[in-house]
């Protein structure tokens, strides 16, 4: 890891204001995303977990200015490209990808996988056309499909070929850094080690650095260099992958860690599940001080009120959390 991140989030914020009401009549704010700030350094795997619809496709939409941000900043090569404008973005897009779970939101069925793959270098003019086919063929091989699916449609393929082709896109041209939201989450199981291999041999060969979102905790810990949680647009804690599997110190993360099987048999009959009491309460009224009061079991007074605030408790384990020590 180098010492610069390669990407500094500081305060980053995405609110969506949306209409509610048969006649749109009530304007109100979801708050997918709150004060989020940490760094991704270069070549690292950065994971983020948390329950569903707890803000972490909106942060990795967020980074890429995808999502254009509420307010914060998203710091890249010395540059905050939070407030770019698409036309500004154009030549950073190039190094900033994402894949998405569902391959066929990012393929257009009418388009040959050359075609698909070709198009991205073609649009960032980034080699002539008498090299393409050669340059698609190497980024077909790349993520293991032979020459001949070139000349393939999306519907021709499985769920895995897809998804390697959707990885050849993003690929393309040459990228520093690849938000995977949930690329593996809707392919069987054998196929996730699959594509999971490829996404690390990928890394390892071209010095990526990924932003993985995924729900599956068992996946996380193999892959992550770094986990942050995240509950209900807040990240509640982040760290090294044995900081937070091995001591987690957010009660959100203790009650989703317990959650994981363990490998050992004798730990895994020692295991307490511990099951969180209640629904996520809605992101249009988010709970005031610590979001999570409503239910965790160690609230406190303060916790009602008070935002927790985010710190570092030493080597880079950041939690925010009133009844976690300084
Ligand atoms: N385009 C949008 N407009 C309005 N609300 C949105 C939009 N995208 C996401 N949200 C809301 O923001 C919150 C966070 O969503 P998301 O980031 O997709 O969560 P996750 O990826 O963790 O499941 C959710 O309440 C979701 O409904
Ligand atoms: S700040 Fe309070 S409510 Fe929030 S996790 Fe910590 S103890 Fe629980
Ligand atoms: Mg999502």
């Amino acid at each position: 890891m180098g010492a610069q991140p390669l990407i500094r989030v500081e305060k980053l914020q995405k609110h969506f204001p949306i209409r509610l009401g048969a006649f749109g009549e009530r304007a109100v704010t979801v708050h997918a995303l709150d004060d989020a700030t940490f760094d991704i350094a270069e070549g690292e795997t950065l994971s983020l977990v948390g329950e569903s619809g707890c803000g972490k496709s909106t942060t990795g939409f967020a980074i890429l200015n995808l999502h254009r941000p509420t307010a914060g900043r998203v710091v890249y090569q010395g540059r905050d490209i939070a407030t770019l404008d698409e036309k500004a973005m154009r030549p950073i897009r190039r190094d900033l990808q994402i894949v998405f779970q569902d391959p066929y939101s990012t393929l257009n069925p009418r388009m040959t996988v050359g075609d698909a793959v070709g198009e991205p270098i073609l649009f960032h003019g980034l080699c002539k056309r008498s090299e393409l086919p050669h340059r698609i063929e190497r980024l077909l091989a790349d993520v293991g499909l032979p020459p001949r699916f070139a000349q393939r449609y999306p519907h021709e393929l499985s769920g895995g070929q897809r998804q390697r082709v959707a990885i050849a896109r993003a690929l393309a041209c040459q990228p520093k850094f690849i938000v995977c939201d949930e690329a593996i989450s809707a392919l069987d199981v054998s196929i996730q080690a699959q594509i999971i291999n490829l996404l690390l041999d990928l890394q390892e060969k071209y010095g990526l650095t990924y932003l993985f979102i995924a729900h599956d905790l068992a996946v996380v810990r193999h892959i992550s260099t770094r986990v942050g949680v995240m509950y209900l647009g807040r990240l509640a804690e982040l760290g090294t992958r044995d900081q937070l599997f091995g001591e987690p110190l957010h009660p959100y993360t203790k009650a989703l860690m317990s959650a994981v099987p363990e490998a050992d048999p004798v730990a895994e009959r020692n295991r307490h599940r511990q099951i969180l009491e209640g629904d996520v309460p809605s992101p249009l009224n988010p709970p005031p001080g610590c979001r999570f009061h409503t239910r965790c079991p160690i609230a406190m007074a303060e916790c009602r009120t008070i935002v927790p605030e985010w710190r570092d408790r030493g080597e880079g384990h950041f939690v925010a959390c009133h009844a976690v020590p300084a």
